[in-house]
């Protein structure tokens, strides 16, 4: 695990020369504790506490104001490699990534699987060994298979970050989305998630993206509503939800699951993941599940319409509801390179505190 230091800032006057009692103390360093970066992987949201995931919101604000500046540059990775592996194609995670990599002045590596030495025969291990052994100080993966980021890691000795596995994870996705709600619902309050109604709309059985948002958004207070086609939401994807204390709640009428949320979160219709056989046809999808603005209209007036793309235009909004006034969607691709150069920051360095110079 890489070493967690943190800055500190100086003491007050009145802490110099008053003594604070050790409990004090002791629950204090308890808390900074609870707020500090110790993890070096990210595999999923599904482990990381509501403190942890307040870090990632916190460090990817001070991403934001880097990525504003003239120059948005920081020197944070100089000299340092980041190897992306992309088993399934991707654009927004990829491309978000590299960038993110970019931004903080490290090095990219880009592996294309189709083009690798994975056509004769490499396996997983050897390809993120190969890439370690050459200097790779962190490997990002994206791959068809639930569990791989978890395999690649126990192989590794540098970070690695779970870009996607097969319907199990896809954690910078989901604190993406979390940082652009918390971006819109950010006012005064102290907890601006609490609360909230979040509906998770479409093919959810086959969606890593709506099982960390899940967990995301329970860590942080919301009330998250799963909708879909019985055979696209089926009971047991609640479980794992129900077995670690959370509640996730599950709908089959849109119209229900809609009324009074404070997001929508659109799912595309994973054509790749065999769904044929689960609907009996597209047109009776787009019927029973799109969103368009009569549905969206049930909604909280200020609701985020939210989709993790690529989307499949036409079938899980309407154009116009995608392009309208209550779709946060490009927000969501612009905030994604800032909590993945979080991401890379945190794991990569260990520090929870962007300093100075950052
Ligand atoms: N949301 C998402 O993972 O998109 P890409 O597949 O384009 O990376």
């Amino acid at each position: 695990m890489a070493s967690t230091t943190r800055t500190t800032s100086a003491p007050r006057k009145d802490e110099e020369t008053t003594p604070r009692p050790a409990t004090v103390v002791a629950r204090d360093e308890e808390h900074q504790a609870q707020r500090t970066w110790r993890r070096r992987d990210l595999l999923d949201v599904d482990v990381l506490s509501a403190d942890e995931i307040e870090i990632v919101m916190e460090t990817a604000d001070a991403m934001q104001e880097i990525l504003s500046r003239q120059i948005p540059k920081a020197p944070t990775l100089r000299g340092r490699t980041v190897a992306t592996i992309f088993y399934e194609a991707s654009t927004r995670t990829r491309a978000s990534f590299e960038w993110a990599v970019k931004a903080l002045s490290g090095d990219v590596v880009n592996l294309a699987p189709s083009t690798s030495s994975v056509t004769k025969g490499e396996s997983l291990i050897d390809t993120v060994r190969t890439l370690q052994s050459m200097g790779a100080g962190s490997i990002v993966l994206r791959h068809p298979e639930s569990g791989a980021a978890a395999v690649a890691a126990r192989h590794a000795n540098v970070p690695v970050i779970n870009a996607g596995d097969g319907r199990h994870a896809h954690p910078t996705q989901a604190l993406l989305d979390l940082y652009t709600m918390r971006a819109h619902w950010r006012g005064d309050e102290r907890d601006p998630i609490r609360g909230r109604k979040v509906a998770v709309v479409g093919d959810v059985l086959h969606s890593r993206v709506a099982r960390s948002n899940a967990w995301a958004l329970t860590a942080m207070g919301a009330d998250v509503v799963f909708c879909g086609p019985p055979t696209l939401t089926p009971d047991e994807i609640t479980e794992g939800f129900r077995h670690a204390g959370r509640t996730v709640t599950v709908v089959n009428d849109v119209d229900m699951a809609l009324d009074g949320a404070d997001a929508v979160i659109a799912l595309r219709l994973q054509s790749e993941r065999q769904i044929q056989g689960l609907l009996p046809s597209l047109r009776s999808y787009v019927r029973g599940y799109q969103i368009d603005a009569e549905r969206l209209g049930r909604a909280k007036s200020d609701v985020l319409l939210m989709h993790p793309g690529p989307i499949n235009e036409g079938v899980e909004v309407t154009p116009e509801v995608a392009a309208g006034p209550r779709s946060v969607v490009q927000e969501q691709v612009q905030h994604g390179i800032a909590v993945r150069m979080a991401v890379l920051y945190l794991t990569m360095t260990g520090q929870s505190e962007v300093g100075p110079a950052a």
